[in-house]
């Protein structure tokens, strides 16, 4: 469904992304995990065209989209949510949900119905009036996932929406997840609470300094150490 070709990211001279290359099948959820500053949300920017790669490619059922305008991928089917949580702050809820659901029809009505559904698929519809400002942090991270929902994505990439939340809201996190994937929905996500994603990701890439440095299921790459090196430093490795 999605490769990643040999991606390179550059700013100035700064190597964000370095040679990086995997792919995600259809069904599958993929968990891609890495330090700060690895390169993970550079690479949803890549794959949703906010930024362009410096070198390399991505195909998307495979059709090269590496310079397809963000709005055409997401019409083909691309969402993702962003790691800070982006509403449109003078609109409601579910105003900012139809936005979404607006890719899908141009009737508000429609719309409107679309966004409500997903937004009670949320358990937040008792919150569809509100404005993005009166929101928790963990509702604001629900309002993102609605939006992307709210579009119809075949690919749907997660940028930590597990982060701040407490283990009973992401233990919620998961089920919503799990019946996306059923739905027929490809899930790529970024997640730095190990532990929630492990069990619901088939496999998982982890990257360091833009580069992969470990791919395979959840017990083999949290049983590599180059992985537990780069994620809870040299001391855990030499204790363990
Ligand atoms: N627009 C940009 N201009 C310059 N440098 C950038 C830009 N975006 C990202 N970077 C740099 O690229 C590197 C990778 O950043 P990125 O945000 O992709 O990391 P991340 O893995 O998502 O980190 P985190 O886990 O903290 O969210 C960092 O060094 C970051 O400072
Ligand atoms: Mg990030």
């Amino acid at each position: 469904m999605l490769e990643i070709k040999g991606i390179t990211k550059k700013f100035g001279g700064l190597t964000a992304l370095d040679d990086l290359s995997f792919t995600v099948n259809k069904g599958e959820i993929v968990g891609l995990i890495g330090p700060n500053g690895s390169g993970k949300t550079t690479l949803f920017n890549i794959i949703t065209g906010l930024y362009t790669p410096t070198t390399g490619k991505i195909y998307y059922e495979g059709k090269d989209i590496t310079r397809i305008a963000p709005h055409i991928r997401c019409k083909l089917g691309i969402a993702r949510t962003f790691q800070v949580p982006r509403p449109l702050p003078n609109l409601t809820v579910l105003e900012n949900v139809r936005i979404g659901a607006l890719c899908r029809t141009n009737k508000i009505e429609v719309a409107d119905n679309m966004a409500t559904e997903v937004i009670s698929f949320l358990n937040m519809i008792d919150k569809k009036d509100y404005l993005p400002g009166e929101l928790t942090g963990p509702e604001l991270k629900k309002l993102e996932l609605a939006r992307a929902l709210a579009t119809q994505p075949k690919l749907l990439l997660l940028d930590e929406v597990m982060a701040g939340l407490t283990p009973r809201e992401i233990d919620d996190m998961l089920e919503i997840i799990k019946k996306i994937n059923k739905s027929g929905c490809t899930l790529l996500i970024v997640e730095h609470v190990m532990k929630a994603i492990m069990p619901v990701c088939e496999r998982v890439v982890v990257i360091d300094f833009g580069k992969k440095i470990s791919e395979g299921t959840p017990e083999e790459v949290s049983n590599d150490k180059k992985v537990i090196e780069a994620y809870l430093g040299r001391e855990y490795v030499e204790r363990k």
